[in-house]
């Protein structure tokens, strides 16, 4: 049994190579009591700043797993800025704890720090089904593994936490702005995780009160009508989606219907 969380898609496709049993974490929180019994439990989600996502540490924070091996997979993009340590800290301080902790190199799909196309042409230096591959067999031969911090990632991860301090959150809200392309078709409602986009007179309207800024849907939006509302995009005409994860299949982990 494993448990995934995706925007764009990445997650998903990791979380295949793993298991054939996949269970979305968005889909799960609504369960008041979550109470899991396999043999095998993972976890796999995107790195948000260095860190795994709120949705999925509110999932574990929530969650009892009763299993012999218990894994997390985190997909990141460029820097995973030490992560394993952290998702083991937090397990700690919860009074848990991992058999294994790894970190998976994918598309960088932060579109408000990086373009889209860009990041398409570095893609295939990443070796992502390769890595998937040494992943899955360290899984199935449940090996006992936390992914050590290398200095240079604990020094870039720390100093983006410095610079939060001092110049506060990343994420302003408003975050986004919807544009006259909105064709009102709610394809942004149906991707995000939280429920906190509606369509009101045909036009998609945010509720940030649960946004995870986890981006899927200024990715997933047809028209490109959602951009964001005070940063300039570094290209406003590239969206992405993992070629492998049909929408249908984020729709349905997501969709707070
Ligand atoms: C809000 C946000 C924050 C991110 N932060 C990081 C980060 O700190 N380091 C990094 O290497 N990638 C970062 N990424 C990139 C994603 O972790 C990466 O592309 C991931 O594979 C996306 O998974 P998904 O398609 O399952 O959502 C970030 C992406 C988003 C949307």
């Amino acid at each position: 049994m494993t448990f995934f969380f995706t925007a764009t898609g990445n997650s998903l496709y990791a979380a295949r190579h793993f298991d054939e049993e996949l269970v979305s974490i968005p889909q799960e929180m609504r369960k008041q009591n979550r109470h899991y019994k396999a043999e095998k439990i993972g976890i796999v989600c995107p790195l948000f700043e260095f860190d795994i996502p709120d949705l999925v540490k509110d999932f574990i924070r929530g969650s009892e797993f009763e299993t012999d091996y218990f894994y997390i997979v985190v997909t990141f993009g460029c820097h995973s800025g030490a992560v394993a340590k952290r998702v083991e800290a937090f397990l700690d301080s919860i009074g848990k704890k991992a058999d294994y902790i790894n970190t998976v190199i994918m598309f960088d799909n932060a579109i408000i720090v990086f373009d889209m196309e860009q990041q398409a042409s570095i893609d295939a230096e990443k070796k992502v089904d390769e890595h998937l591959a040494a992943i899955k067999a360290d899984i199935d031969g449940r090996k006992q593994y936390i992914q050590p911090a290398e200095q240079f990632e604990v020094d870039f991860s720390n100093a983006f936490f410095d610079m939060r301090k001092k110049e506060g959150p990343m994420y302003a809200f408003p975050l986004y702005k919807v544009t006259e392309a909105c064709i009102g078709c709610g394809t942004c409602t149906r991707v995000c995780p939280t429920g906190c986009v509606r369509i009101e007179e045909k036009r998609a309207v945010h509720d940030y009160t649960n946004c995870a800024h986890c981006m899927a849907c200024i990715q997933a939006c047809p028209t490109k009508a959602i951009q964001f509302a005070t940063v300039k995009e570094p290209n406003p005409n590239a969206r992405y989606r993992n070629p492998n994860v049909s929408l249908k299949d984020i729709i349905a982990a997501n969709w707070q219907k």
